[in-house]
């Protein structure tokens, strides 16, 4: 079983292309609406809140975790991978927890992981690269670093947009979300000095459900990164490197937990299909 994690709605994004991408495997996910947004809260919480929840799928018994945030990857991925697995029992037992900022500076840069220093011909790259995310995703700054250490002379533009990702879980309207996605496009753009941008990363994996309103304010030339897509291919590439991760079974869809009201979290949930998937409350 594969367990995907994130503060609410967002990971479904990320859910969607996994499941299309791997229609025989179980998945399991866990939206920790109790807590949602995750985007400005102290780093420290949401180490706590990413390792809670990381645990829930492990107990659930998730061998292999992706955590469907951005937030919760730049803020407790390295923690939780460097500090805290190595010293639990789950270590031993190869359970394990993946990030999505990884492959998506790969995609960014075309340049793998692995590689921390700029290759031909990406080192000559001159892309302007727009990030958008939550507070503290830019705040972690690695993106930025991430990209530059692979590709040097690429702009990095950073553009916080702290309401976006409540406002699309409070299900705002969406006047309001295009107000909100206008205003930190115009930030991106006063950021690059009115200079074009080639791509933008939606650095929020509750972004993609307002993409179209992405890609009606940024410069048609805009190129957006798909980051579910690129979440998918990264884990195919994975799970054909680590295939114990793997299990098959005929599934009816994803399995899907939230820490808060299942009742709320599945009408939300409406924004991504008609009818809606139907969340369960996670218990221990
Ligand atoms: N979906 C999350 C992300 O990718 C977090 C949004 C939030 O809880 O603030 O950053």
């Amino acid at each position: 079983m594969i367990g995907v994690f994130d503060s609410g709605l967002g990971g479904l994004t990320v859910l969607a292309a996994l499941t299309r991408r791997f229609p025989e495997q179980p998945f399991i996910y866990l939206g920790d609406h109790a807590h949602v947004p995750y985007g400005n809260r102290p780093s420290e919480e949401i180490i706590d809140l990413t390792r809670a929840s990381v645990e829930a799928l492990f107990r659930r018994g998730c061998k292999l975790v992706v955590l469907g945030c951005n937030t919760a990857t730049a803020v407790a991925a390295r923690r939780l991978q460097q500090t805290w697995l190595p010293a639990t029992l789950w270590k031993a037992d190869g359970y394990n927890v993946v990030g999505i900022v990884a492959p998506t500076v790969e995609a960014a840069t075309q340049t793998p992981w692995a590689v921390t220093t700029p290759q031909y011909p990406q080192k000559f790259l001159t892309d302007r690269i727009a990030v958008f995310g939550t507070t503290r995703t830019i705040a972690s700054n690695v993106y930025a670093e991430e990209i530059r250490k692979r590709c040097p002379k690429v702009t990095v533009v950073q553009q916080v947009c702290s309401e976006l990702a409540g406002a699309i879980e409070q299900g705002a309207k969406e006047v309001e979300l295009e107000r909100l996605v206008q205003t930190g496009i115009d930030g991106a753009v006063a950021q690059a000095g009115g200079e074009a941008l080639h791509r933008a990363i939606l650095g929020c994996t509750h972004f993609p459900l307002v993409e179209h309103l992405f890609r009606r304010h940024l410069p048609p030339a805009t190129r957006i990164l798909s980051q579910p897509e690129i979440v998918a291919d990264s884990l195919e590439d994975y799970l054909s490197r680590h295939p114990h991760y793997r299990s098959n079974g005929s599934v009816e869809g994803a399995v899907l937990f939230t820490t808060g009201d299942p009742d709320e979290a599945s009408e939300r949930a409406r924004i991504f299909a008609g009818d809606g998937p139907r969340f369960r409350r996670y218990e221990d």
